[in-house]
């Protein structure tokens, strides 16, 4: 049996929040994917030289079992890991550990740009959440803000637009909305509701897997 949940959509669109609360309920382990790519930006941003090169270099000798670090969570670090995660080699090197852990007995939870799309494009449910730009740079201005980060509003949007714009625009698994996907619009929603509507959503999806995994 394994229940997979994908959980995909563009930056604090609140995603990570619904992922982390639907493997508690679930009961599932779960692997925030951004992480790995944060890991890897971050690293390759600090070793000068070539980009890319240092980026694909780290992607490949990276433990992605240790890459949990809060100091991730940074807004810089995002930009260095949306330009990692464009890099087709870096996406390579990560791939196995992502399908590994979506493979896993028993299912799990990831959440990301391209679960529903490419590490788990059979997960039974699959949500894309996502929120109008401005809520999602309010919501990081404020996420940032209370981590100590002097940033402005208009800074924090500006790095979601250009961050959706190459995550969006990239020709390796780009951020597109799977198929199969239900859409989830937090916009009008506080993380409660958020959660609230992502459980309808999976239980609908379990209800369909548990009917066509019976008998
Ligand atoms: O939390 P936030 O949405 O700001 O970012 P994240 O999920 O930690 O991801 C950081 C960056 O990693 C994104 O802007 C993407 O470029 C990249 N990423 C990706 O390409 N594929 C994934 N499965 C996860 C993240």
């Amino acid at each position: 049996m394994n229940f997979v949940i994908a959980v995909d959509g563009p930056a604090a669109s609140g995603k990570g929040t619904v992922a982390g609360r639907l493997a508690l309920a679930y009961d599932l382990p779960y692997l925030d994917t951004g992480m790995l790519y944060r890991a890897v930006g971050a690293l390759a941003g600090s070793t000068g030289g070539d980009f890319r090169t240092a980026a694909i270099t780290w992607a490949s000798a990276l433990n992605p079992e240790s890459v949990y670090d809060p100091q991730l969570r940074g807004g810089r670090v995002g930009d260095l890991a949306s330009r990692a995660a464009a890099i087709p080699e870096v996406r390579g090197a990560l791939l196995d550990f992502q399908r590994s852990f979506a493979t896993q007995a028993g299912g799990a939870v990831l959440d990301g740009r391209d679960i529903g799309t490419v590490i788990a494009p059979s997960a039974p449910a699959k949500l894309f959440v996502t929120a109008a730009p401005e809520i999602r740079a309010e919501r990081r201005w404020k996420q940032l803000a209370g981590h100590g980060e002097t940033v402005s509003f208009e800074e924090v949007l500006a790095d979601i637009r250009l961050r959706d714009a190459r995550d969006s625009g990239r020709a390796s698994a780009p951020l597109v909305q799977a198929a199969d996907a239900v859409l989830l619009d937090t916009s009008e929603m506080d993380i409660s509701q958020s959660v609230e509507a992502a459980r309808r959503i999976v239980e609908a999806a379990r209800g369909r897997w548990e009917t066509s995994h019976s008998g």
